[in-house]
């Protein structure tokens, strides 16, 4: 580790420090911040496992307390805590509650912070800025948390935001982990994949999360992992549908829910397509499309058979497309 690199963690290893010792045993963090979390039903021990916290709504109360002890002002300005300003540099997250973004093996990278309001011009979250340890297309929330599950599960939730995966892991869920809303990447896959080779892509069932969903599929087959979804009542995410459902029925719900990406493609736009031989030939040629992705050769058998199954279609035919498609890519 280079010098530079060392003192942000440690920077940051004291900002996650501050901001939930503020949280839990200040006047204002308890009236504000800790009433917050209280009002989406987070425990304490939920708080303390994800060393939440709240950042004062003050011009720099942050910044002065770490320079008073003796953090330099150079590490609270390249980890993003403080912004630079030529008289008085201030906090980036005053007045929000925080989410400590940790790396694997439990270092804190950097912060997400969430506005109180519901404020629609605000941004609702504020995130560190990309850094020389927060590299924000590299990062999962929750990973730390979650790795041991994930590896006795062999599967890992994939979810869109922080509350999914806390609420998740106070419902007793503890194989998730989140992409922070941002498009998932390879590098990203590639943490799961040292863990297991099974995804369940659960994301917010609104069109965005739909959206993101598909996108995600093709990504996972391509790194030659299993990939899953299980889509959510309109208008729900996972925080919202855990918070109100039982364990017992959470895992019933994960289990008859989530489908293979072949039968998740067809349950969205089969409706669409039964009765019009042009949708349905486009929908096909999209399924042909994420199976061409798979590496495995058998794997892609499979799952031609099953398509040529679902979609009354002749597997010949899937073949001869697939052949084209894997042409073109050449
Ligand atoms: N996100 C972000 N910046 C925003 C909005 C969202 O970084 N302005 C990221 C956050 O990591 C957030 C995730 O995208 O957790 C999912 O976004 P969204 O579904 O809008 O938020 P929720 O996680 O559902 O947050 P909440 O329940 O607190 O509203
Ligand atoms: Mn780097
Ligand atoms: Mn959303
Ligand atoms: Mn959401
Ligand atoms: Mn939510």
């Amino acid at each position: 580790l280079t010098d530079t690199r060392e003192s942000m963690y440690l920077v940051s290893e004291f900002a996650k420090t501050y901001f939930h010792n503020t949280l839990l045993n200040s006047e204002e963090g308890k009236a504000i911040g800790y009433s917050y979390f209280k009002e989406r039903g987070f425990t304490n021990e939920t708080i303390k496992k994800f060393s939440l916290g709240y950042s004062p709504e003050s011009w720099d109360a942050f910044t002065k307390e770490a320079l008073g002890k003796g953090y330099k002002l150079e590490f609270l300005e390249s980890t993003g805590l403080t912004i630079p300003k030529e008289d008085r540099p201030f906090d980036r997250f005053k007045g929000r509650v925080m989410f400590p973004i940790e790396s694997m093996s439990g270092r804190v990278l950097g912060f997400g912070g969430r506005i109180l309001t519901n404020d629609k011009k605000a941004a609702k979250y504020l995130n560190s800025p990309e850094s020389e340890i927060y590299h924000k297309s590299k990062v999962l929330y929750g990973i730390y948390q979650a790795k041991q599950a994930i590896a006795k599960l062999n599967n890992c939730y994939l979810v869109e935001g922080y509350t999914d995966v806390i609420q998740f892991n106070q419902s007793g869920i503890e194989n998730v982990v989140a992409s922070s809303g941002t498009a998932l990447t390879p590098d990203q896959i590639r943490l799961i994949n040292r863990l297991t080779k099974n995804i369940t892509v659960l994301f917010d069932g609104d069109a965005a999360g739909l959206r993101a969903s598909v996108r995600g599929i093709d990504l996972i087959l391509e790194e030659g992992m299993n990939v899953k979804v299980c889509t959510f009542p309109d208008g729900e995410d996972p925080d919202s549908f855990a918070k109100k459902t039982s364990y017992d029925d959470l895992v019933y719900y994960l289990e008859n829910n989530s489908k293979d990406f072949i039968q998740f493609k067809a349950s969205l736009l089969m409706n669409e397509a039964k009765n019009d031989p042009v949708k349905k030939a486009d929908l096909i040629r999209d399924m042909v499309g994420s199976i061409s992705k798979i590496p495995d050769r058998i794997q892609r058998e499979i799952y031609i058979q099953e398509c040529s199954r679902i979609m009354d279609i002749s597997e010949q035919v899937l073949q001869s497309t697939l052949a084209q498609l894997s042409q073109k890519e050449v």
